[in-house]
């Protein structure tokens, strides 16, 4: 090896060094965490799905009178356009302080790749939703292609085109797809797309029944034609056998977009024993909650019921990898970032279970925590029709439930009070992760404790105010948690 190789491989070598992030996020989590290297060296994989169209700033304003509020939140906002169903969104990706620095959208995606390594994802499965060179869905897959790698070049980007919507419903598709495809596999940050351990590049079309088993293998020719190698991840709208069977000679993992509600959890065992059973590997989805004021419509998710029975059922039924539905839609409410409302709560649960499913073994809890979710309002006070349009279809896959839950993560039996309005809901429970829930009340700011003996050990108080009465219907999920830690940043 001539001198100026081994100067550049030494270089190459400790630049990449210095740049591999090991987040150990100890202080925010009821246990021991092990740290992101540990979690990225597991064969089990955990994705989450980006959508582009809810960065962390829209504009870099003070987070009071920016756009996510007098745009998307105010139910005034885009002249009134969301005005029948309240606003756009509810709650908003958690804010920051206004940036200096005119790159502050990178530096935003870097906070935003630091925020899920420090979860313990291995990558983001990004909604590619346009194939134009300067729409900001095409600018900010390339601005997280080119930024990951300065926080740690181990963190990958799945190409998810959108067979639903977007640029792959052109009349010219068939011939542009490929082409498109391969501006991103010569892009010189290419070294951020996912690829299988035969070094293909990985692709996991949303909706891939949209297009025909034969559309896929004439594509998949054409790539070839490129030199470009196809691992074929499809995720359906549901694993079905018609599904397995038209796509299982093409995929090496199938998926599914699913699981709005704890009853949704039980078929994502059979999918993935189904598809185990035939030698393909599944990507079990897990949902936190999903909430569509645009749609009218709100599933229940039973607080934080629904994310435990989905994290649940990808640990029991050995699923190789996982899709988190979504990291950032705010229009569906199915976001897990940090956020505005739920805060961190979603999240941190999650990083407990993602630990768990990565690593074979639950995490031993070794500090108390508590996690509340409620809603800042009740399913059963009526919305004043005169300002929106029409009711939201509430429950969907099961019954409604005016539910405050405290979660807790104990090292060992304690008391769990819920206090509300003077009224104290007292539940005594075995070490471990519990459910406490009692009903909702209107006009309580709840209150949670956690006594063992003669000692509080948790003690907060719910940032949400249930309101007495709405003037639109917010069916979204609050959440907040006990354990205080700083958070890295960017
Ligand atoms: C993470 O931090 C905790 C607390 O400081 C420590 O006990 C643990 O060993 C650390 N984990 C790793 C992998 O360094
Ligand atoms: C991927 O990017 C690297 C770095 O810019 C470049 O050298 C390589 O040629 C690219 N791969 C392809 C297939 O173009
Ligand atoms: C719990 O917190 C509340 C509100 O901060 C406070 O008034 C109360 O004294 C605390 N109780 C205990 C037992 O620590």
């Amino acid at each position: 090896m001539k001198l100026t190789n081994i100067l550049t491989f030494l270089l190459l070598f400790l630049s990449v060094k210095f740049i591999i992030a090991d987040f150990n996020l100890t202080t925010c989590f009821p246990f021991t965490d092990v740290g992101t290297t540990a979690l990225l060296n597991s064969a089990k994989k955990v994705y989450a799905h980006y959508f582009s169209l809810f960065l962390i700033s829209i504009d870099n304003e003070p987070s009071a009178t920016d756009y996510y509020e007098l745009g998307w939140i105010d139910p005034n906002g885009e002249g009134g356009i969301h005005y029948g169903y309240g606003g756009f969104i509810r709650q908003r990706p958690m804010p920051r302080p206004v940036r200096s620095q005119s790159n502050w959208l990178d530096l935003d995606a870097q906070l935003e790749v630091t925020n899920a390594l420090a979860l313990g994802l291995d990558g983001f499965t990004y909604n590619m939703l346009s194939d134009v060179e300067t729409d900001d869905h095409w600018l900010q897959l390339i601005r997280l292609m080119t930024n990951a790698p300065l926080v740690d070049p181990r963190f990958k980007i799945v190409l998810m085109p959108d067979m639903l919507s977007g640029w792959t419903n052109a009349d010219d598709i068939d011939d542009t797809f490929v082409a498109t495809i391969k501006k991103l596999w010569t892009h010189p940050a290419n070294a951020t797309l996912q690829r299988d351990c035969e070094g293909a590049l990985v692709l996991s079309p949303y909706r891939a029944e949209s297009k025909s088993p034969e559309w896929w293998l004439d594509q998949f020719n054409r790539f070839a034609v490129e030199g470009i190698q196809i691992a074929f991840w499809p995720v359906f709208e549901d694993v079905t056998p018609s599904n397995y069977q038209s796509y299982a000679a093409l995929s090496t993992v199938q998926s599914e977009w699913d699981g709005n509600c704890v009853s949704s959890a039980p078929g994502f065992i059979s999918a993935s024993n189904y598809l185990q059973s035939r030698g393909e590997k599944y990507m079990s989805p897990i949902m936190s909650q999903n909430h569509r004021p645009k749609d009218f419509t709100s599933w229940e998710s039973s607080n934080s019921g629904a994310i435990r029975a989905m994290w649940n059922a990808a640990i029991s039924s050995g699923a190789s990898k996982i899709q988190i539905i979504t990291w950032n839609d705010y229009s569906e409410g199915s976001e897990l970032a940090p956020s505005s409302g739920s805060k961190y709560s979603f999240y941190d649960v999650s990083a407990y279970y993602l630990r768990w499913f990565k690593l074979g073994s639950a995490p031993a809890i070794t500090r108390d925590a508590l996690y509340y979710f409620h809603r800042n309002s009740l399913s059963t006070q009526a919305p004043d029709l005169t300002k929106q349009s029409q009711v939201f279809t509430i429950g969907m896959c099961d019954t409604v439930s005016d539910k405050v839950e405290a979660l807790v993560f104990l090292t060992s039996s304690a008391t769990v009070e819920i206090i509300q309005n003077g009224q104290t809901y007292s539940q005594t429970v075995a070490a471990g992760v519990q459910s406490v829930k009692t009903n909702l009340l209107a006009g309580a700011t709840p209150q949670f404790k956690v006594i063992r003996g003669s000692t509080t050990v948790i003690n907060i108080t719910s940032a949400v105010t249930v309101k007495t009465s709405v003037q639109w219907q917010d069916l979204l999920y609050r959440g907040g948690g006990s354990l205080t830690c700083t958070r890295p940043t960017i």
